[in-house]
């Protein structure tokens, strides 16, 4: 694992998915952006300097998508600033999120995209099977509904 591989990055042309393609291509991986959008994708492998082949226009919802992993970890995010949540997120519910995590922030694309470049990098080669709350301490603390 010593030579950065290829990593398909699912829902790559915005929020936490563009933040880990830039991550991780800034940190030498081959990265190959998936995603449903295809205009967001062009835009996406553009604003990494990626040739648009890199760009996979596809529905990774749809069966067979994922066939053979031998390492399966996950990120579980907690509210991340993201064009997602600017959307969906009135001012009101981002004060309420803001209020009730321990941390009294939103989180953002980068810092889960950290997080991810840690679980496929050679210092996490013996996790297997978590799942990774990012979430600035809600579900630990108790506070999950
Ligand atoms: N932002 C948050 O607070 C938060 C919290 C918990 C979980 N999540 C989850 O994390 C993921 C990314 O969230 P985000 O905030 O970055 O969203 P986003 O809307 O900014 O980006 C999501 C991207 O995924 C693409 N996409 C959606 N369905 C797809 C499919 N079936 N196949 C391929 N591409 C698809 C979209 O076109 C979009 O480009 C989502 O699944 C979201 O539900 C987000």
């Amino acid at each position: 694992m010593g030579t950065k591989q290829s990593v398909a990055i699912t829902g790559a042309a915005s929020g936490i998915g563009l933040a880990t393609a830039r991550l991780l291509h800034d940190r030498g991986w081959q990265v190959w952006l998936l995603d449903l959008q295809p205009e967001a994708l062009s835009s996406a492998c553009r604003a990494l300097e990626l040739p648009a082949t890199r760009g996979l226009v596809c529905d990774v919802s749809s069966k067979g998508g994922v066939n053979l992993m031998t390492l399966v970890n996950a990120v579980a995010p907690g509210p991340i600033d993201t064009p997602l949540t600017r959307k969906v997120h009135t001012q009101n519910v981002r004060k309420q999120w803001s209020h009730r995590v321990p941390m009294e922030r939103y989180g953002t694309s980068e810092e889960v995209a950290s997080a991810i470049a840690f679980l496929i990098s050679d210092e996490a080669s013996y996790v297997n099977g978590q799942i990774l709350a990012l979430d600035g301490g809600f579900v630990t603390a108790g506070l999950a509904v």
